[in-house]
């Protein structure tokens, strides 16, 4: 019965294609969620969390830490990757082991071999918290894609097109998803509708999200 209840659980968790080049991998980190949470704890107790601010003065709804060599920062003076914590200048924490595995992993379900993240972004969704439509472009090669994998309460995922303007999906994102995109689809604009209030057994009133970049 254990072996049909696997196979079982195996099917559901299914891939979507999103556009050419990107991919949603349902549930695929599931297994995996306990020690990323482990990961994302330690990460956390060296670099808190922080609302950072965006070039025009905003306070961002999502709170953010990074992990490895580079980390996403944004302030007055614009969005970029720093090797050191603007809060305390020592360097980012190294990236986890299980991050790295996962990235490569996730990156060659979708096509793309030999991805080495050297940047990972955590973002922290409480309820409320939103993110605007964006793209990731202040890496240094569009070559590369980018691993994102969700945890926690879920989350509608936007993923439009090149242009601003373009159509959207809406993406339901839950625990344990993982969504890759680059090729033709590294610089979709993409953003996460308000989160809705709830509690997970796995970490309460709020999502995780780490996403996983070649940023330098
Ligand atoms: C991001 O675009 O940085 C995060 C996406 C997400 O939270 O799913
Ligand atoms: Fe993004």
């Amino acid at each position: 019965m254990q072996d049909l209840f696997d196979l079982s659980g195996e099917a559901q968790a299914g891939t979507e294609s999103l556009a050419e080049g990107a991919l949603v991998l349902h549930g695929f980190a599931v297994k995996q969620a306990t020690a990323l949470l482990a990961a994302i704890a330690e990460v956390g107790a060296v670099a808190p969390f922080r609302r950072m601010v965006t070039p025009g003065g905003y306070e961002m709804s999502v709170a953010m830490t990074n992990c490895g060599t580079a980390g996403w920062v944004t302030d007055r003076k614009g969005y970029r990757y720093a090797r050191l914590d603007p809060e305390s200048g020592k360097p980012w924490p190294a990236l986890p082991p299980p991050l790295l595995a996962l990235a490569d992993a996730a990156a060659v379900m979708a096509g793309y071999v030999g991805f080495v993240p050297d940047a990972c972004l955590v973002n922290r969704y409480e309820p409320g918290a939103r993110l605007s439509l964006h793209q990731d472009r202040d890496e240094a090669d569009y070559r590369h894609p980018i691993v994102s994998v969700s945890l926690g309460l879920p989350a509608t995922f936007q993923f439009g097109g090149l242009k601003r303007s373009d159509p959207v999906k809406k993406v339901p994102l839950r625990h344990g998803d993982v969504v890759v995109w680059g090729g033709p689809s590294r610089l979709v604009h993409h953003g996460v509708l308000t989160l809705k209030d709830g509690e997970h057994p796995a970490t309460g009133r709020c999502r995780f999200n780490l996403t996983m970049r070649k940023a330098l």
